[in-house]
């Protein structure tokens, strides 16, 4: 049995490209494992939050998880603040990570924009080190993330490696990032050099995991493509950043590959091949977010699942933390 850690940020609404590179592998790894999936609302607040919306985006983010498929009873799905032992494991942590790790962060830079050395928050900086206490202080062997996370998960084993000669004890394992399936990465539907984001302005760039069905067909009418018909092999999308990622879409949505994809659709334009895309990911997603809308109408039923994976994350983790002080010297 392994113990698999991981967490989607409380911001905004959840996309296809979270559920493909992260949430559906969470669903396929639950059974036969020991999992705690929790809300990152602590990572969250790394850039301004409307308070409110942030309470309503943890609950829906909660019942997303249960409607793609997370089932409650076996994994735990809790609001990372809610158990405070993630902020404290990460102070101890953070006072044992160089600078020089956290500037290598990629993410920061490009969240920080420009100016961040001077004006991002001390949160923003810390961000991968509160990454590595929620997934250390529950001992977590595998993380399943999206590609853009890998350069976290490693900085959590050299995080993890660097406590061990610390405090001269075998005592976290570094855990493995699981950066899964066809869509590691899925990219924008108006810009296929950007990465599909939850922040990006247009909403059209992305698919949203509560879209109806004609949210869903407008989007991927009307998401970027090229004129030339699809090639025979994935080799020849290279250079059509646009193209590639509406065929990795498609391949990952129908359980295949790209290759796979291009034998059924080469020679073929888009005009042929979007709607076909589309209700495949129609048939995907519109039941999410149908199941999402009436999730959302019980609140009470989504509290009582997060007090409840609360309660099972705290056991472990406390018990991380007396070991932790103890080695500290608390
Ligand atoms: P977040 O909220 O940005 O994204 C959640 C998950 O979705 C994946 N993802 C993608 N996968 C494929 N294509 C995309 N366009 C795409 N965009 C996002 C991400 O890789 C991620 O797996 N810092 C994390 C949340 C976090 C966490 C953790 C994850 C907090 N603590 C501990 C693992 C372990 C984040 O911001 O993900």
């Amino acid at each position: 049995m392994t113990r698999i850690v991981s967490g989607i940020q409380a911001t905004n609404r959840l996309h296809i490209g979270n559920y493909l590179g992260a949430l559906r592998n969470w669903v396929d790894r639950q059974h036969g494992n020991e999992c705690l999936m929790f809300i990152a609302d602590l990572h969250a607040i790394t850039l301004p939050q409307d308070p409110s919306a942030l309470r309503r985006n943890v609950r829906e983010l909660a019942a997303t998880y249960v409607a793609a498929g997370i089932d409650p009873e076996t994994v735990a799905i809790f609001a990372q603040s809610t158990v405070p032992a993630h902020v404290e494991l990460a102070w101890i942590l953070g006072c044992l990570t160089p600078l020089g790790w956290l500037n290598r962060m990629t993410q920061f830079k490009d969240k920080a924009g420009k100016d961040g050395a001077d004006t991002a928050g001390m949160g923003l900086y810390g961000y991968p080190v509160l990454m590595a206490a929620d997934v250390l202080l529950y001992h977590g062997q595998e993380v399943p993330v999206g590609d853009d996370q890998k350069q976290h998960v490693e900085l959590m084993r050299d995080i993890a490696l660097a406590f061990n000669r610390r405090y001269q004890q075998d005592y976290f394992t570094a855990p493995e990032p699981m950066i899964g399936g066809e869509a590691t990465r899925v990219m924008s539907l108006r810009d296929g050099t950007k990465k599909m984001s939850k922040s990006a302005e247009s909403d059209y760039s992305r698919i949203n995991l509560t879209d109806d069905a004609d949210a869903i067909s407008q989007k991927i009418r009307k998401a970027k493509s090229d004129a030339s018909p699809l090639p025979e092999s994935p080799d020849e999308l290279k250079d059509r950043p646009e193209a590639n990622n509406l065929v990795t879409l498609y391949g990952a949505l129908a359980g295949t590959s790209r290759a796979e994809a291009l034998r059924e659709f080469a020679g073929k334009s888009f005009s042929d091949f979007k709607p076909r895309l589309a209700e495949l990911v129609v048939e995907t997603i519109a039941p999410i977010s149908t199941k999402v809308k009436e999730l959302m109408a019980d609140e009470d039923g989504i509290d009582v699942i997060l007090r409840k994976g609360t309660e099972r994350a705290r056991v472990i983790a406390d018990q991380t933390m007396d070991e932790v002080k103890a080695m500290v010297g608390f």
